[in-house]
């Protein structure tokens, strides 16, 4: 079966032919950092904009990459939610005018479906039930997955997602967007042991997360910082990026420690874009050596349409699919606590 995935939710316009929900022939993403880039952030009227000029072009190229055609895809899944409405309005719209023109069937999908499924593109993928832990600008969830469909959300975060937590301690210090790379880049030459940054483990047995508290210390650090010449002669930037993210780093290993005390199972898969960032990857792999890790490749780490068509896959073989009616969600929890 062959699925034209579509992602337009934040600021990636993409789009994917994947074969039998585990083959992606072709990933197409136009990223729209640059026009982001001064504004430090995605200004959400631009990024919808922006996917309207790009989601044509970017389809076309992900078919003629695939060497494929309209004529052969069997089905569209295409985001719906959570994220920017007018950004997701666009890719839903393009999906429903194709499926009705053309009459190939579509399927809505949820974001964070894609991502926790992003998993099932690599060769070797976990058995279920498995733990998966999304880290992205948008989101920061724990998850249990007993199955295609079935997920239980053990634990999220209360306020900023890590990837936000990145992307603003980034601007505070002066660094370019999209901050996780920038800090991890920095970080390389710095000392992370000469600030202790707090390390917001919550409760004694809590699953959820808060980076805003962290956010707001690297924040007052740094205010400090740029008054004290004997501070900044002790202390580097690098020292402060790289302290800033030991710290984010601890929290993740430790949720996952205690998140593997209630689950039975040895595998705990880690995406979303903050799972790009190899220092976090080498921990993990070096702390947690009693279990077995995967990581999808960094391209579907980051926001991209293959994931999406992996999760429509699994709908349509069970007879799923979606009607024109469909409406786009900014907020679309895939499991309660
Ligand atoms: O999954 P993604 O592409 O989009 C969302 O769904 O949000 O994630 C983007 C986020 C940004 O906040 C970015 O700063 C972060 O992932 N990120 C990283 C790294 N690469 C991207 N964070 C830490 N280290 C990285 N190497
Ligand atoms: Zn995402």
């Amino acid at each position: 079966m062959i699925v034209l995935g579509i992602d337009t939710s934040c600021d990636d316009t993409s789009a994917a032919i994947v074969k039998d929900g585990h083959e992606a022939i072709s990933n197409i993403v136009h990223s729209q950092i640059e026009l982001h880039h001064p504004y430090g952030g995605v200004v959400p009227e631009l990024a919808s904009r922006e996917h309207l000029k790009n989601i044509i072009p970017v389809v076309k190229e992900a078919l003629l990459s695939a060497n494929t055609s309209l004529d052969k895809i069997d089905a569209i899944a295409v985001t719906i939610g959570p994220g920017l409405i007018g950004s997701l309005l666009v890719g839903l719209y393009y999906a429903k005018a194709i499926s009705y023109t053309r009459g190939i069937k579509f399927i809505g999908i949820n974001h964070l479906e894609g991502h926790i499924l992003s998993i099932f593109l690599e060769k070797e993928a976990p058995s279920f039930p498995f733990i998966a832990l999304t880290i992205s600008g948008g989101h920061t969830s724990l998850y249990k997955v007993l199955d295609f469909g079935e997920y239980m959300l053990l634990g999220h975060t209360l306020d900023d997602a890590a990837g936000e937590a990145f992307d603003k301690v980034a601007k505070i210090l002066g660094l370019g967007y999209p901050g996780g790379i920038e800090i991890e880049k920095l970080s390389k030459r710095g000392n992370p042991n000469k600030i202790k940054f707090p390390r917001p483990y919550l409760s004694k047995e809590s699953l959820d997360f808060s980076f805003s508290g962290l956010k707001t210390a690297v924040s007052l650090f740094v205010k400090k910082w740029k008054r004290d010449k004997i501070l900044r002669n002790e202390i580097s930037l690098s020292d402060i990026a790289a302290a800033f993210q030991e710290s984010v780093i601890d929290v993740i290993i430790e949720k996952i420690r205690r998140s593997l005390n209630i689950v039975d199972t040895k595998s705990v898969m880690v995406a979303g874009g903050v799972a790009c960032n190899n220092r976090l990857r080498e921990r993990l792999k070096r702390e947690l050596t009693e279990i077995k890790l995967y990581f999808p490749r960094p391209e579907f780490c980051t926001d991209n349409g293959a994931m999406i068509a992996v999760a429509g896959y699994h709908k349509f073989i069970k007879g799923e699919s979606s009607d024109l009616y469909t409406d786009a969600r900014s907020r679309f929890p895939i499991a309660e606590i």
